[in-house]
């Protein structure tokens, strides 16, 4: 330890202390691997993590600066805050209406064409006011933090024009200011053809190439470019000239990918050398194996399947077992997926896809952040990394995706500081 550098928090007393130290990206068997110790502690200096490990070991060797937080656990789980590698959390009115319309009937794609879907979303938030969408989206990052969520990625792409586009990603650039949960900003222009395009989709994809992304790319707004590459938005080609003027820019790709049909999205993704390629319901052998070889993240949303009552769900087991880095997220967005809790992507990822507990705490930790680059910085608990941690109420991890619709969180430590208690 240090000897500069004093105690400033302790949690002490853990029961299982989830610290998900080993090798990242996790993967095939290794997921099953979260680090766990227990009757644990961890001391904190400041922003970062000090030691971790048996209550002994860090207790009997740390300085206690004065004033220091001592938090007694009694003896529940503690994890790394959890990442969100995959949200559309910019927009304003909610689209409750379409969720009714699709449990009486309707398709997700019905919908969509009939005018509904992203371009309704579109459509609202070009209205909407700077201030009123702050407000929207403060209120979603509060119940993410609230389910123990501490970063997330963030996308554009309800604004499909580039003064809107630009608002979008203000927001989330003032956001991640403003607010304790980290964002990492995703442009998303390539979302869907706006209204006033869409009999002209060439004209707007050459508004993307030669004015929105060098735009985006300049002025700092986007560490991410991402696209809908799906039947009938763009498809493989738009999607290939679309990404390499990304990366010309310095933009790094993701890619909603064979989420409705198998394109060779996930293909692509993998040539591309995308860090992730989302969605993957109806990725091909050959996608998976490509994706494993690129090493290009796999970002599973299963709320997304759960809430459209597809009720086909991404190959998830497949993934694994073939080498895929595996991450989940919510996908959270007002169309096919509006929630912000992660835990019930864990419940759903152990239903549907198989994924054990400690699989799935792979997936929203370590794996989540390779799927957002920033693999071994986030998501685990090791001496000088950022204190980003989660106080459950449980006393065994397994619990997170058995105990369902309620939300287990006790505390969540950001930056080493109790932010929710
Ligand atoms: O990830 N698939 C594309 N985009 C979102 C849905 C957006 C919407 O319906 O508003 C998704 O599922
Ligand atoms: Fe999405």
């Amino acid at each position: 330890m240090p000897p500069d550098k004093k105690t400033t928090l302790l949690i002490r007393n853990v029961g299982q202390l989830v610290t998900m130290e080993g090798p990242v990206p996790r993967l095939g068997d290794q997921m099953k691997d979260i680090g766990l110790v227990e009757d644990g502690a961890v001391a904190v200096a400041g922003e970062e993590i000090l030691a971790v490990g048996k209550s002994d070991e860090v207790e009997g060797h740390v300085d206690l600066a004065e004033g220091c937080r001592v938090v007694d656990a009694h003896k529940s789980v503690i994890t790394p805050g959890l990442i969100d590698p995959h949200t559309h959390p910019v927009f304003s009115r909610t689209r409750e209406n379409e969720f009714e319309m699709r449990i009486l009937g309707k398709s997700y794609t019905e919908i969509a064409a009939s005018g509904g879907g992203i371009r309704a979303s579109v459509r609202d938030l070009r209205e909407t006011s700077r201030e009123q969408l702050v407000k929207k989206t403060t209120e979603r990052l509060n119940k993410m933090l609230s389910f123990g969520i501490t970063t997330i990625e963030a996308k554009s792409g309800y604004g499909l024009s580039t003064e809107s586009e630009i608002k979008s990603l203000e927001i989330i650039r003032d956001l991640n200011e403003a607010h304790v949960i980290d964002m990492v900003p995703t442009f998303l222009g390539a979302h869907e053809i706006p209204d006033e395009y869409r009999d002209k989709r060439r004209e707007y994809i050459d508004l993307l190439i030669n004015e929105m992304i060098p735009r985006v790319a300049s002025e700092k707004l986007a560490e991410f470019c991402d696209i809908f590459c799906e039947e009938g938005v763009f498809n493989i080609e738009e999607s290939r000239s679309i990404m390499s003027a990304a990366g010309k820019h310095g933009l790094k790709s993701k890619f909603h990918a064979d989420e409705l049909a198998s394109t060779g999205g996930a293909e692509l993704a993998a040539e591309m050398d995308a860090v992730s390629a989302d969605h993957l319901v109806f990725i091909s052998d050959d996608g998976i194996r490509a994706m494993a070889k690129a090493e290009t993240a796999a970002v599973l949303l299963p709320g997304t399947c759960f809430s459209l009552g597809s009720g086909r769900y991404a190959p998830a087991r497949k993934m694994i077992d073939s080498g895929v880095i595996v991450a989940l997220s919510t996908d959270c967005n007002p169309g096919s997926s509006f929630t912000e809790s992660l835990p019930l992507m864990v419940t759903l990822a152990a239903l549907h896809y198989k994924m054990t507990a400690a699989e799935s705490l792979s997936a929203v930790t370590v794996n989540a952040a390779c799927a957002i680059d920033r693999g071994r910085q986030i998501g685990l608990l090791a001496a000088g990394l950022p204190a980003d941690m989660v106080i459950w109420d449980m006393g065994d991890y397994r619990e997170l995706p058995y105990h369902y619709g309620v939300n287990l969180v006790r505390a969540v430590i950001k930056r080493g500081k109790v932010v929710i208690e």
